[in-house]
């Protein structure tokens, strides 16, 4: 391995919690249970499972191996591994994502501040159903309230991203990854025991195949991607600040695991509590900003305080999980601006915080203000999100499989994986097969599919 003195994380815990905090987020709590809802709930959970095993774990066991070979950020990692070759853009393009996904995503968490404030000073209070839609449309069409709420999410992101990797990711996802989960089992218990939830726990259990295509196939991969944080290097980043004795493959499956159960049970808050009181699960963010307070309301409306505890915990769940998530991609642009361009690791961050500040401004306004304002018909918060998660994650996810399937010097892979001999590594044969064929096939099928052309 190439000796650098960067930074380290400090523990296998704190490399897992640190990991899996970046993989658990709005994709878990929000995106998940609406894709669950769109493509016939348990029959596409199953598939999801799938593509999680077949896909998502090889492409993460290559991103590990990738950053903690090179020792490097994902820019600069390739330029490493492959010198002089151009597949130095396959990271670069993994920064830039980072970017455009943060100054997306940190709107949408903004939002989850507003949401906790609103819940905690318990405005839900009585609201109607159609009280919400409209207090949501004045929220997020407000010119200032959610640019306030963005700044100082990207703001809180800066200062856990400055404290540095050990004292600031690693310390603070251990303390947030196990209140998240606490809070989930909290909020789990309480909605699957609402009268009427067994409706919504039957949707999350049992499977029907009759609502099964082509196209649930293709969104479970995309979620699978998205919800693991694949394809733009912000894993191989993580990775790059593991020790040596760390177990890739190991560590791979513990994220997978911890993901995977976060989001299902989200589900399993979201789908007994919609059900129970007759109201479709549907897509978008209406679902965690419009039709879950609501839900929240009707279903322990008999108890207001229950409603409000019920809210509350809810908001600073979303909260909590979008942090770990954002501080993830903040550091792929951080690490790269640091290492790159030799600057201070403080000054690296305030040009990412500042940037994405910059450019999430643009991004919320684009959802109200400044809505006529479109490129290739889109506002910029819907452009990005559509660039970033439709083109730039499987353009990177098939790049990477095949660079470590095809590129790469199989005694370097077989040499992370086996951390140079000292582990068994059985998975070795299944990982290499699954990156040279089946991921790449996979993944330009889903690619091609999104951008339109089999429709
Ligand atoms: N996985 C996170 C979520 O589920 C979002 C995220 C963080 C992400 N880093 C990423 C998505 C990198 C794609 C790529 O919310």
């Amino acid at each position: 391995m190439v000796k650098t003195n960067r930074a380290n994380f400090g523990s296998k815990l704190g490399i897992i919690l640190a990991s899996a905090g970046s993989a658990v987020g709005l994709g878990n709590i929000w995106r998940f249970p609406y894709e669950t809802g769109n493509h016939g709930g348990a029959a596409f959970i199953l598939i999801y499972l799938g593509c999680i095993i077949l896909l998502g774990l090889p492409i993460m066991i290559s991103e590990f191996l990738i950053g903690r070979r090179s020792q490097a950020n994902a820019g600069r990692s390739y330029s490493i591994l492959k010198p002089g070759t151009q597949w130095k853009w396959v990271g670069r393009i993994g920064v830039l994502a980072s970017f455009l996904i943060l100054s997306y995503y940190s709107v949408v968490a903004g939002w989850t501040l507003e949401y906790t404030l609103q819940a905690a000073t318990n405005s839900f209070a009585g609201k109607s159903a159609n009280d919400f839609i409209v207090s949501f449309q004045l929220f997020s069409g407000n010119p200032w309230r959610p640019l306030i709420w963005l700044t100082v999410f990207l703001l809180a992101t800066h200062f856990i991203i400055v404290k540095g990797v050990e004292k600031g990711i690693e310390k603070s996802s251990k303390m947030m990854m196990p209140a998240l989960f606490i809070l989930l089992l909290i909020l789990v218990v309480y909605s699957v025991t609402l009268p009427g939830a067994e409706k919504g726990i039957a949707f999350l259990l049992k499977p029907d195949f009759s609502k099964v295509n082509g196209e649930v196939f293709l969104g479970a991969m995309g979620q699978a991607f998205f919800s693991l944080s694949l394809g733009m290097g912000c894993l191989s980043t993580y990775a790059s600040y593991f020790g040596k004795h760390t177990d890739l493959a190991r560590t791979a499956f513990s994220v997978g695991i911890i993901d995977t159960v976060i989001a299902i049970l989200a589900g399993f808050i979201i789908f007994p509590a919609a059900f129970a009181v007759g109201i479709q699960p549907d897509a978008g963010p209406s679902l965690i900003f419009i039709t879950l307070p609501n839900v929240f309301q009707q279903a322990f409306g008999e108890v207001p305080a229950l409603a409000f505890i019920f809210s509350v915990m809810f908001y600073i769940l979303l909260a909590v999980a979008a942090i770990t998530s954002t501080i993830s991609l903040h550091e792929v642009a951080t690490a790269y601006l640091h290492e790159q361009f030799k600057m201070t690791r403080g000054k690296a961050a305030k040009f990412v915080t500042g940037g994405c500040i910059f450019l999430g401004i643009f991004c919320s306004l684009s959802l109200g203000t400044t809505k006529e304002y479109t490129l290739f018909g889109m506002g910029l918060f819907d452009l990005f999100d559509f660039v970033t998660t439709k083109i730039m994650l499987p353009l990177g996810g098939l790049l990477i499989s095949i660079f470590t399937g095809w590129v790469l010097d199989k005694k370097i892979v077989k040499g992370e994986i086996t951390n140079d001999g000292t582990l068994k590594g059985v998975i070795y044969p299944y990982l290499i097969f699954i990156l040279k064929y089946i991921a790449p096939v996979a993944i330009s099928f889903i690619f091609i599919n999104e951008l339109g052309f089999l429709k």
